[in-house]
């Protein structure tokens, strides 16, 4: 079958028209993620609300290390807050997701919790392992086992709302996270970085919001750059590896699609060496680079030497983090993210909200 010049472009003007027509999001969009993505900023107000009435006991404070444990939408939770904590936390955090915790974790480690469903098969094993250990405790979860649990066994639990996609939930799972972690003494009150993002990502949610036409929406110009591509997410090892963890993930999860991400300096002791593929292969790759101030000079500098050995992509975009704080740099471009991979969904005509395939695994699993 031969494709023609006009084909091609009516194909996209078709595209964007999608991104432009309330009804047509309004019909591919079903469970209301638009909104739900939309309602970020208020969302994290409510967290913020339920983390200051939780009770973190004092017990609490002091540990050696601190662990994460969730999975999929519910560890990204953990990322984030490792990644605003760096540079104060002065004992180690890890993220873990997996049915094992590491052998370090012991009386001295406070363990994090966290499953949205919280029947998450691996969270639960984590769970009980730490119980086994003896380590200090948090979970946070909207429910199901998890809450069941932590209640019989009197560890300390923040509940959070039903209803939501745990991946939509991010709010609810990381800042109470990060309250706990201020309040117990581990690091200062992140407040005014709170404040900052609320406002940062209220204008950012009129300018990427539905309503914001593709000419000067950011989001949906990317969703459309990446369309018929791979997105390949590059940030570096601080706020933006996190993001670009967050992108990717909302992209597999939202859109539907194959999405990569890496990080600098390490890509460049191996990822890069793959841009020398042929330029059938490389043309198939849409990146996009997550750019923060706080990036390492040297790190900007690769950057921009790696720009030019990816000449072979079918593209390359940039996208900068705002705002003062590193909670409103790091909300900044996760939310640039969540909206790009809901638009990418409907480019593709796809639902953002069921993860039908997450549900058939878990029942599979359940089931044996
Ligand atoms: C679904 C999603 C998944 C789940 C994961 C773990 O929206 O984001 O990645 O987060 O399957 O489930 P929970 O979060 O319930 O422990």
């Amino acid at each position: 079958m031969t494709t023609s010049t006009s084909d091609v472009e009516r194909s996209d003007v078709e595209r964007k028209a999608v991104l432009d027509s309330a009804e047509d999001m309004a019909r591919l969009d079903p469970g209301g993620m638009l909104k739900i993505v939309s309602d970020l900023p208020q969302q994290i107000r409510d967290a913020l609300g339920i983390a200051g009435r939780a009770d973190f006991p004092a017990s609490l404070a002091g540990a050696r290390c601190i662990v994460s444990a969730g999975l999929g939408g519910s560890a990204i939770g953990g990322d984030v807050v490792r990644e605003l904590v760096a540079d104060e936390l002065k004992v180690p955090m890890v993220v873990v997701r997996d049915y094992d915790l590491p052998a370090f974790v012991d009386r001295d480690t406070l363990v994090f919790v966290s499953s949205y469903s919280g029947n998450t098969e691996e969270t639960l094993s984590a769970y009980g392992i730490a119980r086994e250990r003896g380590a200090r405790m948090v979970c946070i979860t909207s429910g199901g086992r998890l809450a069941e649990l932590a209640t019989r066994d009197g560890v300390p639990l923040v509940t959070i709302p039903q209803g939501f996609p745990p991946r939509t939930a991010l709010g609810y799972l990381f800042v109470p996270m990060l309250v706990a972690l201020a309040r117990l003494g581990y690091v200062r009150d992140a407040a005014e970085g709170f404040e900052e993002a609320e406002l940062i990502l209220r204008d950012l949610a009129v300018v990427l919001g539905p309503e914001s036409p593709t000419s000067v929406n950011q989001a949906k110009r990317l969703a459309l750059a990446m369309h018929g591509k791979i997105p390949l997410i590059y940030g570096s090892s601080g706020i933006t590896g996190a993001a670009a963890l967050r992108w990717k993930t909302q992209i597999n999860e939202n859109s539907k699609t194959h999405a990569f991400w890496n990080a600098f300096p390490e890509l460049n002791h191996n990822e890069t060496v793959g841009w020398g593929a042929g330029e059938d292969i490389s043309k198939a790759l849409r990146v996009v680079l997550l750019k923060d101030k706080g990036d390492h000079p040297r790190v900007q500098r690769r950057m921009e030497i790696t720009a030019t050995l990816m000449g072979g992509a079918a593209g390359i975009d940039e996208v900068y983090s705002l705002g003062r704080s590193k909670v409103a740099r790091l909300l900044s471009l996760v939310y640039v993210g969540d909206f790009a991979s809901l638009y990418l969904a409907f480019l593709y005509g796809v639902d953002p909200k069921p993860v039908k395939v997450i549900d058939y695994l878990k029942n599979e699993l359940a089931r044996s």
